[in-house]
């Protein structure tokens, strides 16, 4: 995989560097710390998101065309905290009226509370839409998106298991096992879900669609990392997972059912039916151990784990609505043709 196009300023100027072309100094860093702050929305500025998704990606796998030595350098590192500032304090504000009105006083159930942020977050159900209105070419696109999170599933929450211990740390890591196929060769669920872009016609090389993936798409892999990566973040990171495992098991349900409707099954839809069965468990082993056993071991990280669960809902409902608007207007278009 080759380092991305750059997107703007931040970008190009991490790219430059990256590349061996012109090295950051001092004073870059200042400007594009300057640059950042002025970003309105860093959750949709296609700038913020690639450049950080690029730098987090020197912590995973790297690029081809980039020296695996600059993962650490100094400057790099000073702008990706600048860059996972911004977005945190984006997500907080975000998040701050789903918080509000869920309480998060101290004496609510962590398991109540997550279960109210999930059952207020429903705006339209992307997989309800894809189960009853999507063209294979619907599915190519969203699968595409998706990529950049799945084809490394459950790796941004690996970042976190050294940070945790007792009853938290089993939980993640029995939910971590499943996620990558437990031991099994083939089965880790970045890999069934690299067949199932194959089956629909995507090249499924990692990486392959990162030009594609625009900020919404982005965002939502640079939230996780930036949770994952920093110890301080764990709660938020741990709320994330809980709120993906409650959220999964229907959905991936109703994304089978619409690729049977359009006649695909086995590898298109393998991923999705093993989603239905494992999710169903993951929801108990995340809402319940993982995420009331940590608020019960560290119980100052309680409202970092509903803002994190907070956090991926808002994103989800970013991306779902993006992509229900456009293709519901292009279908209009396509009618009145
Ligand atoms: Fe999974
Ligand atoms: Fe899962």
């Amino acid at each position: 995989v080759l380092l991305p196009e750059p997107r703007g300023p931040i970008s190009s100027r991490l790219g430059a560097h990256l590349l061996e072309e012109q090295p950051l100094e001092d004073v870059d860093v200042a400007s594009i710390r300057a640059d950042v702050g002025r970003v309105v929305d860093p959750l949709t500025d296609e700038d913020v998101q690639l450049s950080l998704a690029v730098l987090h990606e020197l912590h995973h796998r790297g690029f081809d065309d980039v020296d695996d030595a600059h993962e650490w350098d100094p400057p790099l590192v000073a702008v990706r905290v600048a860059l996972e500032r911004a977005v945190e304090e984006a997500l907080r504000d975000e998040t701050a009226p789903a918080l509000a009105a869920v309480g998060t006083d101290a004496g609510t159930d962590t398991t109540l509370a997550l279960r109210a942020l999930v059952d207020r977050a429903q705006g339209p159900s992307l997989s309800a839409w894809m189960r009853n209105h999507a063209g294979v070419e619907h599915y190519r696109e969203l699968l595409a998106l998706r990529s950049v999170y799945h084809l490394r599933e459950a790796d941004p929450q690996t970042w976190a298991i050294p940070r945790l211990h007792g009853r938290a740390k089993s939980a993640l890591l029995e939910i971590q096992c499943d996620e990558y196929g437990n031991g099994r060769p083939g089965r880790m669920h970045s890999e069934l879900f690299a067949r199932s872009m194959a089956a629909l016609g995507l090249d499924p090389t990692y990486g392959a669609y990162w030009a594609k993936a625009d900020a919404t798409a982005l965002s939502i892999i640079t939230m996780m990392t930036t949770f994952g990566l920093n110890r301080r973040l764990r709660g938020a990171s741990m709320g994330q997972l809980a709120a993906v495992e409650m959220t999964s098991s229907l959905p991936n349900g109703a994304l089978a059912a619409g690729l049977r409707r359009l006649g695909l099954d086995g590898d298109a839809t393998w991923f999705f039916d093993e989603h239905v069965e494992a999710d169903a468990v993951h929801e108990q082993i995340a809402m319940v151990d993982l995420a009331q056993g940590l608020v019960a071991a560290e119980p100052e990280l309680r409202d970092d784990v509903l803002f994190g669960a907070a956090s991926y809902l808002a994103l989800e409902d970013r991306f779902a609505r993006r992509l229900i608007d456009r293709w519901t207007a292009e279908g209009r278009r396509t009618d009145a043709a």
